[in-house]
């Protein structure tokens, strides 16, 4: 895992950083693990971003049908990727390229596999964020710091070739949809704050006001369990849409961003 100085004299008046992630494979009954729990199907297109020997994409393809990108910056594992791919019978399904992972277009992608090191993942976790709601993305080991993952499980892993823990965490996350912010649904005025997937909503309409906080899985802006109900909200297409029925809005109730400071209807 280097992560060292470049070996240049200290008279350098900088610091160069030189930034690499080893090629260490990811063992089958994780890679599996990785693909399950983002619950991939031959709709999902994957990207594994540092794809070494191409396993999880090439897994991916043969196991689940899915389409999928492999970008490594090593020429020989994008070759031997790409060769075991066609040996995999999965030639038509995969694409290998040697490509940096911070010059990659992720839009594309429904599913991001990452076995990285933790400031790799957080570089990532801008781009990762703006991805369309509801792309998984799995980590294998790291997390993204503050953004906590949806599930994390873990696995035994007897013969790991690092660390001392015979363990390995697989992580996913829904990039939850954007909602900050205040939207209008006719003179109903809706204010949401929003940190990852919490967030808290302030409706108010007429006389009525309801305050709650909840968790956003994916385009889902979800109320709390328990407690008195609070309208379950869904993302589509940069509109909320109340799916259920309660606190005063009937479900159906389209919410558009706010263009001014009241909603009137
Ligand atoms: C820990 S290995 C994981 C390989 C594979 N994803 C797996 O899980 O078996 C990380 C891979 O990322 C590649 N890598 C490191 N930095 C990269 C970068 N900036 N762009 C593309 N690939 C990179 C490494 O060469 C290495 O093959």
């Amino acid at each position: 895992m280097a992560h060292g100085h470049a070996a240049t004299p200290a008279a350098a008046p900088t610091t160069a950083w030189v930034e690499e992630v080893p090629f260490i494979t990811t063992p089958d009954n994780v890679t599996l693990e990785m693909l399950d729990i983002a619950g991939v199907t031959a709709a999902d297109h994957v990207i594994d971003l540092g794809s070494g020997d191409g396993r999880i994409v090439v897994t991916a393809a043969k196991r689940f049908g899915a389409s999928g990108l492999g970008v490594e910056i090593v020429p020989d594992l994008v070759r031997q990727a790409t060769e075991t791919a066609r040996r995999a019978g999965v030639a038509d399904k995969t694409e290998f390229r040697v490509q940096d992972i911070f010059e990659t277009d992720l839009s594309a992608g429904t599913v991001i596999t990452l076995y990285l090191l933790p400031e790799f993942n957080l570089r990532l976790r801008p781009a990762l964020l703006a991805l369309k709601p509801g792309t998984r993305i799995v980590s294998h080991d790291w997390d993204m710091g503050d953004w906590k993952p949806d599930r994390t499980t873990t696995l035994e892993v007897p013969d790991k070739k690092i660390g001392l823990e015979k363990r390995s965490r697989v992580h996913l996350w829904r990039v939850p949809a954007r909602v900050e912010g205040a939207w209008c649904a006719g003179a109903r005025r809706l204010e949401l704050t929003q940190t990852f997937q919490s967030y808290r909503a302030v409706l108010k309409g007429g006389d009525t006001k309801h305050d709650w906080s909840g968790r956003i899985d994916g385009v889902s802006v979800v109320p709390p369990v328990g407690g008195p109900l609070r309208p379950s909200l869904r993302w589509s297409e940069g509109a909320l849409v109340a799916t259920t029925g309660v606190a005063g809005l009937p479900a159906g109730t389209r919410f558009q961003r706010a263009a001014a400071d009241r909603c009137t209807g």
